[in-house]
């Protein structure tokens, strides 16, 4: 067992910021302590193994990431990532856990369909992992194995209002999960769109010759997002369960969450990073093909309806609890390319589970966000919501040691030239540049970026038992 110091950095958590040196014992942090102490007399920095100088920079929990599909079949393909391209590449990024979506298909049985993914990502991840279950089947057989579920250490399951005929639940069948999900404490996941009304309004346009990535936004209007977010509450209402929503880009959307809220439901939000920066005008309205790169759903959205500020505000007042990255990539050839003359076969996602933890530092240097905020939106919180909270999203002794060393001084060029570790061939931040820097990554105590070195392996990463979510009132 190693043991780790790092020195003379600002320990950063949700509740505040210290300067303060961070004691690794093997897999956990074993004392969070005033710079340069003495333990029972002895002086640490010649005691330990290995000395970490973290002076100047922030040391943080390590990111987690509740929102990635990797290798996730969809749209007539599977997503570019595998469990250990994917997890590696959060890693650089100082993202130390993820939650990633197993998904019951049609005609699947629920446990079935668990047990195949770990036989995709068991063995295979650089980070800790957990998952969500994903309900495509709502039938009495799913809604029994739904009681199992924490069993296997899973608190969470998700169902879709989008994408009929693949995932889609209709209101009766999340009607029924959620009587499940209210029973048994499970946090119900929606993606909210109304799946239905969004296919009539794509054959419309398909049948009058418009057939670009644009129109993927224009079919996905913010009307169908709205929608579908207000009844996924009435049923939560209804049945007493609590609700989570994911990728949420719309602002109409926000504000029917923060009314719920606000009149005391347990409901809850994320967005992404692409829409708190990306938009409809300058990157889905790309010319030619190109706005392929940033088709998503729910869909990038007009920057001129100003959903942005809404976004970045409801983080701040807790209307919005975290971002995620849903990271789901797709390369342009192969893959978005399938749906040239067709924007409805182009295979819906963006990659970004490398980036999120810089782009959203990039909301404290603009003023939008405070770095202890940062570090709630983007680990203390998952962490909380998802039932990880002590070992995970926490610097405090006896939580795992999962931290990283962010240098603000730092600088990161993304995507100029293959900058990324990604398994895609382009990305959808090309010409970002950031101010900061993730120099040095620990999992459980073991180092695995060590600034431009990766020192990460695919068997290092272990199966997370999530509890309930600590989130609920
Ligand atoms: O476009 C997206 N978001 N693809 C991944 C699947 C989903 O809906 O989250
Ligand atoms: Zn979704
Ligand atoms: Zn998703
Ligand atoms: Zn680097």
């Amino acid at each position: 067992m190693s043991t780790i110091l790092i020195t003379g950095g600002t320990v950063v958590g949700s509740a505040g910021r210290t300067e303060a040196d961070v004691l690794i014992d093997g897999e956990k942090i074993a004392a969070v302590l005033a710079p340069g102490s003495t333990l029972l007399g002895t002086d640490l920095k010649s005691s330990v193994d290995t000395v970490l100088d973290a002076g100047g920079k922030y040391v943080i929990p390590g990111g987690i990431d509740a929102h990635t599909h990797m290798q996730m079949p969809f749209g007539g393909t599977e997503a570019s990532d595998t469990f250990e391209t994917g997890t590696r590449a959060a890693a650089w990024g100082g993202t130390t856990t993820i939650v990633d979506f197993a998904i019951q298909k049609y005609g699947e049985r629920v446990m079935d369909a668990l047990q195949s993914w770990h036989d995709k990502a068991d063995g295979q991840c650089a980070i800790d992992y957990g998952f969500h279950q994903i309900i495509g089947d709502v039938n009495d057989d799913s809604l029994k194995a739904m009681e199992g579920l924490m069993g296997e250490g899973i608190s969470s399951y998700k169902m879709f209002m989008a994408y009929p005929g693949v995932f889609y639940s209709d209101d009766a069948q999340i009607y029924k999960a959620m009587r499940v999900g209210a029973d048994t404490g499970l946090m119900t996941m929606m993606h909210a769109e109304n799946g239905p009304a969004i296919d009539a309004m794509v054959a419309e346009l398909l049948a009058q010759g418009k057939t670009d990535p644009y129109y993927h936004g224009v079919a996905r209007a913010w009307q169908m997002e709205e929608e579908a977010t207000h009844r996924a509450i009435m049923l939560a209402n209804l049945t007493g369960a609590p609700l989570y929503v994911v990728h949420v880009s719309a602002k109409q959307a926000v504000a029917q969450l923060a009314a719920a809220r606000h009149a005391g439901q347990n409901v809850f939000g994320e967005t992404c990073p692409q829409y708190l920066y990306l938009s409809l005008e300058e990157q889905l309205e790309a010319p030619g093909f190109e706005g392929a790169k940033w088709v998503c759903s729910t869909p990038l959205r007009a920057r001129a309806e100003q959903h942005q500020d809404q976004l970045w505000q409801a983080l701040r007042t807790n209307d919005l609890q975290m971002v995620s990255t849903d990271h789901c990539p797709f390369c342009m050839k192969g893959q978005k390319d399938m749906g040239v003359g067709d924007f409805s076969k182009i295979p819906n996602g963006i990659g970004g589970v490398e980036h999120r933890m810089d782009l959203m530092y990039q909301g404290v240097v603009a003023g939008k966000i405070t770095l202890e905020r940062w570090v709630e939106i983007t680990s203390t919180t998952p962490a909380r919501m998802f039932g990880m909270y002590g070992r995970k999203g926490v610097i405090t002794p006896g939580a795992d040691a999962d931290v990283v060393i962010y240098n603000p001084s730092g600088h990161t060029s993304i995507g100029l030239g293959k900058t990324h570790h990604m398994n895609m061939d382009y990305s959808a931040w090309e010409g970002f540049e950031i101010d900061g820097h993730v120099d040095t990554v620990l999992s459980r105590g073991r180092i695995i970026v060590d600034g431009n070195q990766y020192l990460g392996s695919k068997t290092h990463g272990r199966y997370l038992r999530r509890d309930p979510s600590q989130y609920l009132i």
